[in-house]
């Protein structure tokens, strides 16, 4: 069976970028045997000055049916902040159901990152965003408009439903990954440990987090060092966010204990995590966070990942079709230069592949991409010593 792809190419380097990763799909379907094929929109700020059209009740339900959507960028100089952002790229998230915004930050090789000392092993791990509801729903409204009296408000909506299969989601993704640590818990935040086998997983009771499974590695007077299968960090602000995080800490440990007790629930607030992208980014494994918080630090993490030229998303609907994107925007700048980096678009090419289940493909896109950054010069537009078609022939080729 062909996969069908719907291929958005969309604004300034939107379509320069693609073109790289679709590419690279190429390389890969040829190695690993897959077929697909593609119908493109051209959508975006062109076509909204041409016909007032933004997304057409026609293609949406065309976007309905297909497998997948590659999203080059949105975003003209020419048309008015939010009707391109609202009307198209928001409207699909929302109208698709892609309620996870997938962003994995991973500084590759040869990348050049701006914390002092810091290597690719201890900056890899992903952000879950929550990406249908919190700030992001349009619920509020003006009141006496131009008036001394002007009131705004914007509402975060958090359905129980909502958060509940984002945190699933997360602690799925969470177990997948498989990454094992070893976590100290403080006595005084340690109720209970059972009893069981040495070298084996006993459950614990965490003050505050409620029952988790662990390996006792090492007791003393101060606490125990667990080996967990999986840390997940929720990220919020429940100190001042008191209804909204209420409910997600609530679902966060509700969700955990009962059907991901292996892996360890962290919490960290969102100033703090921000802090500690910067200062150790190595703590984190995955991280869960709402609409808003997610969108801010995950601009930090491309930034500790090497720029946006770099950082590829997913916008995914489990169940449903999914859209992948470079995070980076429309680069109006460098529009039709030969000179933007292509590999946050193959890299969310990668991930497109491997929510379609094709995962040593995706593997390999990921293998392949590590193989060129050490070669490029540097990630920015412009001056990469290579331009864009030859950092996408360097990719493709080092498929296999
Ligand atoms: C992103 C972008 C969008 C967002 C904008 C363009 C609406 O910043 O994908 O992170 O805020 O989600
Ligand atoms: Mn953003």
């Amino acid at each position: 069976m062909a996969y069908k792809i719907a291929v958005l190419p969309g604004d300034g380097t939107g379509p320069e970028v693609l073109r790289e990763g679709l590419k690279v799909l190429d390389a890969a379907a040829k190695v690993y045997h897959f077929q697909y094929e593609t119908v493109t929109y051209d959508l975006g700020g062109e076509r909204f000055l041409r016909t007032g059209e933004v997304l057409p009740p026609s293609v949406l339900g065309e976007l309905r049916t297909v497998d997948a959507i590659y999203l080059g960028a949105i975003g003209h100089p020419k048309v008015a902040p939010g009707i391109l952002e609202r009307g198209l790229l928001l409207t699909l998230r929302f109208e698709l159901e892609q309620y996870i915004n997938l962003r994995p930050v991973k500084l590759f090789p040869g990348v050049e990152c701006p914390i002092k000392g810091k290597e690719p092993k201890d900056i890899d791990f992903v952000v879950v965003r929550e990406n249908n509801e919190g700030l992001y729903t349009g619920a509020g409204g003006v009141l006496r408009k131009g008036t001394a009296e002007e009131v705004a408000t914007q509402i975060s909506v958090n359905t129980r439903a909502g958060v509940e299969r984002c945190l699933r989601y997360a602690f799925e993704y969470t177990r997948r990954r498989g990454r094992k640590r070893v976590v100290r818990v403080e006595s005084a935040d340690l109720v209970s440990v059972a009893d069981g086998p040495a070298g084996q997983p006993v459950e614990f009771a965490h003050r505050d987090r409620g029952k988790m499974l662990g390996t006792p590695v090492k007791k003393d007077a101060g606490g125990v060092d667990f080996e967990v299968r999986g840390f997940l960090t929720m990220c919020g602000k429940t100190n001042v966010l008191t209804f909204e995080q209420d409910l997600w800490w609530r679902a966060f440990h509700e969700v955990g204990a009962a059907d991901f007790p292996e892996i360890f629930r962290d919490y960290a607030h969102v100033d703090a995590t921000c802090m500690w992208f910067v200062k150790n980014p190595e703590f984190f494994d995955v991280i869960v966070t709402n609409n808003m918080f997610g969108d801010i630090i995950t601009d930090l993490g491309a930034m500790i990942q090497g720029g946006l030229g770099v950082a590829a998303g997913g916008n995914i609907n489990p169940d449903g079709v999914s859209m992948f994107e470079p995070m980076g925007g429309s680069a109006p700048k460098y529009t039709g230069k030969n000179a933007i980096n292509p590999i946050a678009a193959i890299g969310a090419a990668g991930m497109m592949l491997d929510t379609l289940g094709e995962c040593d493909a995706a593997a390999a896109v990921e293998a392949a991409i590590a193989a060129t950054t050490p070669k490029m010069k540097s990630m920015a537009a412009g001056r990469m010593g290579y331009s864009t078609t030859e950092v996408g022939d360097l990719v493709a080729a080092a498929i296999r």
